[in-house]
């Protein structure tokens, strides 16, 4: 039976005391430590073969990378064999080494020491052709731990990994992709048989993609996954922004259940749908820009994707794929208490009239809520008002006018005001009353220009956060079967 995949740490310090300092703090929750000694200041990477000792941990590879392999040693080859042979008279359990690097009586020594190589090849271009080829030459008869990373550009590049880890089942090997697209080869070594998978200490990524260790237990429960995880995730791209995986794992978490739910870079859908199918994708949310592109994918799809033209949730039922959208009734969790004290009584005002706007049209529609939807380019308002039966108007002196009927409750659900942009206001021809509950759908920052101008003129506020917080909580339910548990989430 093949061994758990190691958790390894990567360690870039410039001082072996600062490398040690950082395997201290994390000690508990790693198997393996990557001295990369690359990183090491000129005086320091010569006492390199003391950190075995000093850092106390059982396994630890040795690696000096030259700058055309992502690492920063610019010596010459000569300089890098004296280096090894300075560092291995320390306790290493394995050396990394290029698929490039060749020299027998430094090999020969590594192989007297019963040291393990880790032959590796970073590829940064993409994928290498013929990458079977390349795996096996690197492994070299298991001999070697063949460590091929490679730098996906694609969906389809990843599916790609994931085909050739197949490939390889059962035998000794990393295989992982680089940057956003990798990020579930890092996360799922377990599932692809990966020997380890390599983190870093926080605010120090020593590759890209790299995640850290804190991400990786706390969120990801690394050591917890295995091949009968029930993988989930999000799509979109970008990506890396999203707060969903920590929504959606701190639940999983908190209930125990075997399940993951992890980012997804994807640039085309169909890509996407090829790779859920490969590794037993069982649900999934989906975000910008796929939200209306996934429908066509989908074998059926409920009324609110259908009203609202776009699909943020996506599940499977007996081999079937289906779409809903839970962004309306998420717009109206925070608010439900709101709509049974004044019933259908409320007016509404929705700025905006894009995907977002859209939903919450969508849903004070069905709630029975008059409304006025108000949009810079006003000819989408008046679409989005038609549609559903309500006003609208430009964002305007008029608009301003009109609103003053419509100000019950006030959402905004444009991107204005969202970082880096926060200093925008959307709307500041409109002066509040201080009678208006304000909801702003933007989450970054929590207080937006135009909320807290609401806040000064004495409005009750509402942020995005609780909104999106809400749509994560539905499907969870979808994705996982159980409510979201009762915690206090951070976000
Ligand atoms: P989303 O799916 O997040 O709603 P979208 O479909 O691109 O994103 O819609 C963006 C919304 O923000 C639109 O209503 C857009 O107005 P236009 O239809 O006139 O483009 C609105 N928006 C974007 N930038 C804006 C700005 N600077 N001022 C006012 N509205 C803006």
């Amino acid at each position: 039976m093949r061994k758990k995949s190691k958790l390894c740490l990567t360690v870039t310090e410039p001082t072996i005391k600062e490398a040690v300092a950082v395997v201290d703090r994390y000690k508990k929750n790693l198997d393996m430590v990557e001295l990369r000694a690359d990183y090491l200041a000129d005086d320091e990477i010569g006492y390199a073969s003391a950190f075995p000792r000093l850092a106390g941990i059982g396994e630890v590879i040795l690696t000096i990378r030259r700058e055309i392999d992502g690492g920063k040693f610019r010596g010459g080859e000569g300089d890098r064999v004296n280096l090894f042979n300075r560092a291995l008279k320390g306790d290493f359990s394995f050396v990394d080494l290029e698929s490039d690097f060749f020299n027998e009586p430094l090999e020969r020594k590594i192989r007297d020491k019963n040291i393990r190589i880790i032959r590796s090849l970073h590829y940064f271009k993409g994928l290498p052709p013929d990458m079977s080829s390349v795996v096996n030459d690197l492994a070299h008869n298991g001999k070697n731990i063949p460590k091929l990373a490679v730098y996906p550009k694609s969906t389809e590049d990843l599916l790609k990994i994931f085909l050739l880890s197949k490939e390889f089942k059962g035998r000794e090997k990393i295989i992982l992709g680089m940057g956003d697209y990798g990020i579930s080869t890092r996360i799922l070594a377990e599932y692809l048989g990966n020997y380890l998978t390599f983190v870093s200490s926080p605010g120090n990524s020593a590759a890209p993609g790299h995640i850290d260790i804190e991400k990786v237990e706390k969120i990801y429960r690394f050591k917890e996954l295995d091949e009968t995880t029930k993988i989930l995730g999000v799509i979109g791209n970008p990506i890396m922004h999203t707060l969903s995986p920590l929504i959606h794992n701190t639940g999983i978490k908190a209930i125990g259940v075997n399940a993951v739910y992890l980012p997804f870079m994807v640039d085309k859908p169909a890509a996407f749908m090829k790779l859920a199918e490969e590794i037993g994708i069982t649900g999934f949310s989906v975000t910008v820009p796929h939200k209306v592109s996934i429908i066509r994918f989908l074998d059926s799809v409920d009324d609110s994707v259908k009203k609202i033209g776009a699909c943020n949730t996506v599940y499977k039922r007996n081999g079937k794929w289906f779409g809903t959208n839970t962004d309306a009734d998420g717009f109206i969790g925070p608010i439900k208490n709101l709509l049974k004290r004044n019933g259908n009584n409320l007016k509404a005002s929705v700025i905006g009239a894009g995907g977002a706007a859209m939903a919450v049209v969508y849903a004070l529609w069905r709630e029975g809520i008059s409304f006025l939807v108000l949009n810079r380019t006003v000819e989408k308002a008046k679409r989005l008002g038609n549609q559903f039966g309500g006003e609208w108007a430009g964002l305007d002196e008029i608009g301003a006018r009109r609103m003053k009927d419509f100000n019950d409750l006030i959402v905004q659900a444009t991107k204005v005001g969202m970082e880096p942009d926060e200093n925008s206001d959307p709307f500041p021809m409109y002066k509040f009353t201080g009678n208006e509950i304000v909801y702003d759908l933007v989450y970054k920052p929590e207080v937006t220009k135009f909320l807290e101008r609401a806040r000064s003129a004495g409005c009750r506020t509402i942020g995005g956060k609780e909104m999106l917080f809400e749509q994560a909580k539905r499907q969870f339910k979808i994705f996982i079967g159980r409510d979201f548990p009762l915690i206090d989430l951070e976000l």
